[in-house]
Parts: structure tokens; C-alpha cells; sequence
């Protein structure tokens, strides 16, 4: 299958609005699987927040993310014109980070949430060509076997229900060799980070969250997720019981952002 015949049908979805709740998974030739619960809570949160998503972000980082980001493309390796899929690509910074600084690659971002592939839709024009937006469910992605280069995820992982068969479907679209690289925050377990971030998740950022985008449930979600989510060494070892080689985890930011890499 040519890498981008999915992105031609889910441009133009993208572009026409929020109306998708479904796309034809190329690789079985089924109908997409039905949505759990949780993917429809997911997609709910997002569908509400998605408009104030990127500004909620710089306010509640400090401006920090977009670094983050910047650090974790930084890991891909990509040949200069790789492909490269950036799942759960939200409003697309990741791909648009990617973008810049591997101008000839040939780049897709996938989400679950009409509404944030949609923002990111709106932050390209029809002519970039290099860049696509797709509608797809990282558990089950619309892609064969072994078409990309590299798979990049960012602030994705904690909100599947089984991080396995998340990173087990991102191997399985990588060619032999590809890489896998995953940012997502983490729970601090030393202090005085241990201490102090309880009160910025749950104070600072659950707040202005809250204010900026009038959404008082998404942003007490998110440090909620962030604290029930997995400890690095359990992130890392479940990479690689599916299969990624030589996986690595670096910290940032007073062990609070980890970013994982492996190989297929
Ligand atoms: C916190 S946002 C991160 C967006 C973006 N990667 C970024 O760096 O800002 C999480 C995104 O994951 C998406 N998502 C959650 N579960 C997903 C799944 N199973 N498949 C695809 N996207 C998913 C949500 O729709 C949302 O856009």
C-alpha cells in the first residue's frame, strides 16, 4: 500500500469538520473496531478542549513544552526523506516541530479526536506537502506492515488503556531497524520534586487549566492520569516485552517528562 493513500480520504475529513466518527482500517479492509469506554471518554475531553489545547499548554509548562517536544524529534534519526508517523498527534506540534527539522521527510499525524486533528489541519495549508492528518486509533493504526521509518508518540501513552498493545501496533508499522521514540510525563518519586509537583499538577495546572479553557474535568484528569500512570522502569520493560530493542529512558525536568526510545 502506498503510505499515503489513507491521508488523501482523512485530509479531506479533517478539513470538512468533526462530522468523522469513523475511518475504514486499509489494512484489514473492516470496519474500524468499536470504541471502548475509555476512547470515548478520551475523545470527549479532547472534542471540549481541543480549541484552547495549545494555549492551555505554554501557560501550564511555563513554556516548557514545546522543548520537550523539540528533545524527543531530536531522538528519531530519521533519513532526511524518511516517513515518519506521529501518533496521537493532537493539535500536530509534534509533526510540525518534525517538520522543521527534517524538511524533505514525509511526515503523518494520526489521533483518535476529530477536533484536535482538526486544529492541527487549520495550523497547515492545503499546499504542504510533506505533512499529512489522519484520522486513526493508535491501538489499531490504519497503516501495513513496516511503512514507516520511525513512530513518535508524545503525551499519548498514559491515556490508552494497555500501553502493550500500543507499542506492540507502533512496532508492527515501523520497518526492521526503525525507531520508536515516546515522550510522556511522569510521577516523580525523589524529592523534593515528589513534593513540590503534587502542588503544580493539582494546584497550578488543574487551575489555570480550568480558567483558560473553562473545562474543569479535563485538566483534574490530567494529573490524575499522570499519577496513575506507570513508573519508567514498567514502561520500559513492557517496550520491550513487545518486542522493541535497546530501549532507553531519559529523564527531564526533575524526573517529571521521560522520553523512551528503542528499535525495531
Ligand atoms: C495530551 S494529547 C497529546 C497531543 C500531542 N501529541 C501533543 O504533543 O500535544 C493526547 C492525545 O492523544 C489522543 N489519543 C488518546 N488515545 C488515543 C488512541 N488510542 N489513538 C490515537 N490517539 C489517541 C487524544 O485524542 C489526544 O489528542
Amino acid at each position: 500500500m502506498d503510505a499515503w493513500d489513507v491521508c488523501d480520504l482523512c485530509i479531506e475529513c479533517c478539513i470538512k469538520g468533526d462530522e468523522i466518527a469513523s475511518i475504514r482500517s486499509r489494512r484489514e479492509g473492516q470496519t474500524r473496531i468499536e470504541d471502548s469506554q475509555q476512547q470515548q471518554h478520551i475523545r470527549s475531553l479532547f472534542t471540549r478542549i481541543a480549541r484552547r489545547y495549545d494555549h492551555v499548554n505554554r501557560v501550564i509548562s511555563l513554556g516548557q513544552d514545546q522543548r520537550w517536544r523539540r528533545q524527543a524529534v531530536a531522538l528519531l534519526d530519521l533519513p532526511p526523506d524518511g516517513i515518519l508517523l506521529d501518533v496521537a498527534t493532537g493539535t500536530g506540534d509534534v509533526a510540525l516541530i518534525a517538520h522543521e527539522r527534517y524538511p524533505s521527510a514525509h511526515i503523518v499525524g494520526v489521533d483518535l479526536t476529530p477536533a484536535m486533528v482538526h486544529q492541527a489541519a487549520r495550523k497547515t495549508d492545503r499546499g504542504a506537502e510533506q505533512l499529512r492528518w489522519a484520522l486513526s486509533d493508535g491501538l489499531s493504526l490504519a497503516f501495513s506492515d513496516n511503512t514507516f521509518d520511525a513512530v513518535i508518540s508524545a503525551f499519548m501513552i498514559r491515556n490508552v488503556p494497555d500501553i502493550a498493545p500500543a507499542f506492540a501496533e507502533q512496532r508492527r508499522v515501523v520497518s526492521p531497524g526503525g525507531r520508536v521514540v515516546c515522550l510522556e510525563m511522569t510521577w516523580p518519586s525523589r524529592f523534593p520534586m515528589s513534593w513540590l509537583f503534587p502542588l503544580y499538577f493539582f494546584g497550578w495546572a488543574a487551575l489555570v487549566g480550568h480558567l483558560l479553557s473553562g473545562d474543569r474535568e479535563a485538566y483534574q484528569y490530567l494529573p490524575r492520569s499522570v499519577r496513575q500512570f506507570l513508573a519508567p522502569e514498567a514502561v520500559v520493560a513492557t517496550m520491550q516485552s513487545v518486542g522493541w530493542r535497546e530501549v532507553t529512558c531519559s529523564m527531564r525536568m526533575g524526573g517529571t517528562v521521560a522520553i523512551y526510545t528503542g528499535i525495531k
